[in-house]
């Protein structure tokens, strides 16, 4: 709660009533550490792969109401601490190597849901974030063929493109076909044409996809965030994170 009349203090401010403590212009700029409002965080460390507003991104929209129903606040905070070894998304809290505290990763996590979120979707029958079942791939083949198909074609470029396939994780997968990218015309679990897809049947297709992926068919680079301009990135070499 604190946080959230913080945030107020400071809109406060911008609009024009100075607050004690509050650095009147000319003063030494904010530490980084110590920037506490959402869209600075947020544009100044995720926009450039998760999208202005958190959509457009080549990575996961973050600001799909069915993504943060679907994720939810505490493993929004988790992977943006920890990062996604395998994957481009790097590590941001201070405790991983990151430039971010512990209170930034909060704040990005609830502005997230708070700003950009449904609560009524956020009650709505979202398949669980951990899938409960083990995928088959032949079922998923089945699925893919009904549900997928008729959008994704195959050949090169195609969701079964090893080298596709080699830069998002098992549990990556599992995001955008359960929240979809609305913004771009991906359905999420609702809206493949049939029932809401459940579960079992995501572990199944996300089974049958990652049966595709060609390990080193892509040369998966790890971003660094605070020297991403003057530093050659390096072949990732971590295993995929399969534990979602
Ligand atoms: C109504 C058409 C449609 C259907 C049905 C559909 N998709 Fe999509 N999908 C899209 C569009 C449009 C995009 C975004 C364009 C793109 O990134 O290529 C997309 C993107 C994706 C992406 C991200 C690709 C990327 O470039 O990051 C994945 C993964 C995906 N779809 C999986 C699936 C799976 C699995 C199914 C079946 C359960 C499915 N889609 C069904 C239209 C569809
Ligand atoms: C260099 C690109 C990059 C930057 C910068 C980045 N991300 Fe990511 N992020 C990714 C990619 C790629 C994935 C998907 C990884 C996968 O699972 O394959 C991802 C995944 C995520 C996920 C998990 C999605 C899921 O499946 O639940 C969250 C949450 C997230 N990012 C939050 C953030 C936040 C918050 C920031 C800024 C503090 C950020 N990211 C900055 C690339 C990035």
């Amino acid at each position: 709660m604190l946080w959230f009349l913080a945030g107020l203090a400071m809109s406060a401010g911008v609009l024009g009533c100075r607050l004690p403590g509050r650095p009147a212009a000319g003063d030494t700029p904010q530490r980084p550490d110590q920037v506490s409002d959402f869209l600075t965080l947020y544009n100044g460390n995720c926009a450039a792969c998760h999208g202005i507003n958190g959509q457009h991104g080549t990575a996961v929209s973050l600001g799909n109401p069915a993504y943060l129903a679907y994720a939810g606040i505490d493993n929004i905070a988790k992977v943006t601490a920890a990062g996604i070894p395998g994957s481009l998304m790097p590590a941001f809290a201070q405790s991983s190597g990151g430039l971010l505290t512990a209170a930034q990763v909060q704040i990005l996590a609830r502005g997230m849901v708070t700003q950009w979120g449904n609560a009524q979707m956020a009650s709505s029958g979202v398949p669980p974030y951990q899938s409960q079942s083990e995928g088959d791939a032949q079922r998923g083949e089945q699925a893919y063929a009904k549900a997928c198909l008729r959008c994704h074609a195959g050949g090169a470029g195609s969701l079964l493109d090893p080298s596709y396939l080699d830069l998002i994780t098992d549990g990556g997968l599992r995001t955008i076909i359960v929240a979809g990218k609305p913004e771009e015309g991906m359905p999420n679990w609702t809206g493949y044409g049939g029932p809401p897809i459940e579960d079992g049947e995501i572990a199944d297709l996300v089974a049958f996809i990652a049966s595709h992926r060609t390990p080193g068919a892509a040369q998966t680079t790890q971003y660094k965030p605070d020297s991403a301009a003057s530093q050659t990135a390096e072949p990732a070499t971590g295993p995929k994170d399969t534990s979602r």
